[in-house]
C-alpha cells in the first residue's frame, strides 16, 4: 500500500504565539495511523520553533520553497541546505502562487525540484490548471506540461523521493474543491503518464490533492482511489480542523 500524507501548507500566516498553540494541539491531537504520515509547511522564519516543537513527534515539516541555487550572492532565498539544518524533510515547489505571483515557470520549477532532492529534502511538487484552462478543455495538457518539465531533467526515477500534489487553481482559497471524480481523473491521469515510464514506481508515487480540502469534504475526497491525501492551506491553521481532515484519510 503507498504512503498516505496529509501536509499543511500555512502559506504566510502565523506568529510564535500562534504556531505554538496550533502545534501543541497538533501533537496531543494526530493519532499515530499505520501508511498515514503529517507534515507542516511553515513559512522559513518559523522553522526552528517548528523543529524544536515536533522533534521526536510523529509529525514532519517542511518549506514552502526553496532555491534552485545552492549558495551564493540570491538576495532573500534559502537554500536546500539551509533547511535542512533545521531538520526539514519536504519543500513545496511549484506552488500555483510562487508560478502565479512570482513568475516561476516549468524551468525554475524543475531547478528547484533537483535543488531540495540534492540537499536531502523530499519535494511536494504541486502541479494544476487555472479556470479558463479546465473550461477550454486543457487540463490534462497542462498538467502534462508542468510534469514532464520535471521528468525530463530529473528523470522519472527522481519521483521515487518526492510527492505529488496536484492543486487546481480555482480550487484554491476560493471555497470551491474540486468533486472527488474531478480529482480523482485527473490523479489517474498523473499516475497514468508516470507510469508509461515506470509502472512500480507511479503504483508507489503519493498524489495529494490540495485546493479548498476542509473537514467536511475530505472523507469523501480520501475515498478516492488515487488520492493519497492532501495538501491543506486554510484549515491546515485550524487544530481542529487539520486533525480531522487527517483522521479523513486513514483507512
Ligand atoms: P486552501 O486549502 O486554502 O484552498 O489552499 C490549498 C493550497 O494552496 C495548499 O497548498
Amino acid at each position: 500500500m503507498r504512503a498516505r500524507l496529509v501536509a499543511g501548507n500555512w502559506k504566510m500566516h502565523g506568529s510564535l504565539a500562534a504556531n505554538a498553540r496550533l502545534l501543541d494541539a497538533l501533537k496531543a491531537g494526530l493519532e499515530r495511523a499505520e501508511g498515514l504520515g503529517y507534515a507542516v509547511c511553515a513559512p522559513f522564519p518559523f522553522l526552528p520553533q517548528v523543529s524544536e516543537a515536533l522533534s521526536g513527534s510523529r509529525i514532519a515539516w517542511g518549506a514552502q520553497n526553496v532555491s534552485e541555487h545552492d549558495s551564493g550572492p540570491y538576495t532573500g532565498e534559502v537554500s536546500g541546505a539551509m533547511l535542512k539544518e533545521f531538520g526539514c524533510r519536504f519543500a513545496i515547489v511549484g506552488h500555483s502562487e510562487r508560478r502565479g505571483l512570482y513568475g516561476e515557470d516549468d524551468s525554475r520549477v524543475a531547478a528547484k525540484f533537483i535543488a531540495a532532492q540534492r540537499a536531502g529534502l523530499e519535494p511536494i511538487l504541486c502541479v494544476g490548471e487555472a479556470l479558463a484552462q479546465r473550461e477550454r478543455g486543457e487540463t490534462e495538457n497542462v498538467v502534462a506540461r508542468q510534469l514532464d518539465a520535471v521528468l525530463d531533467v530529473a528523470g522519472v526515477a527522481a519521483l521515487a523521493n518526492a510527492v505529488l500534489a496536484y492543486e487546481p487553481v480555482w480550487a484554491i482559497g476560493t471555497g470551491r474543491n474540486a468533486t472527488p471524480q474531478q480529482a480523482q481523473d485527473v490523479h489517474a491521469f498523473i499516475r497514468k503518464r508516470i507510469g508509461a515510464s515506470d509502472r512500480a514506481l507511479a503504483g508507489n508515487l503519493t498524489i495529494l490533492y490540495g485546493g479548498s480540502v476542509k473537514a467536511n469534504n475530505a472523507p469523501e475526497l480520501f475515498a478516492m482511489p488515487d488520492v493519497d491525501g492532501g495538501l491543506i492551506g486554510g484549515a491546515s491553521l485550524v487544530a481542529e480542523d487539520f486533525i480531522a481532515i487527517c483522521a479523513a484519510a486513514q483507512r
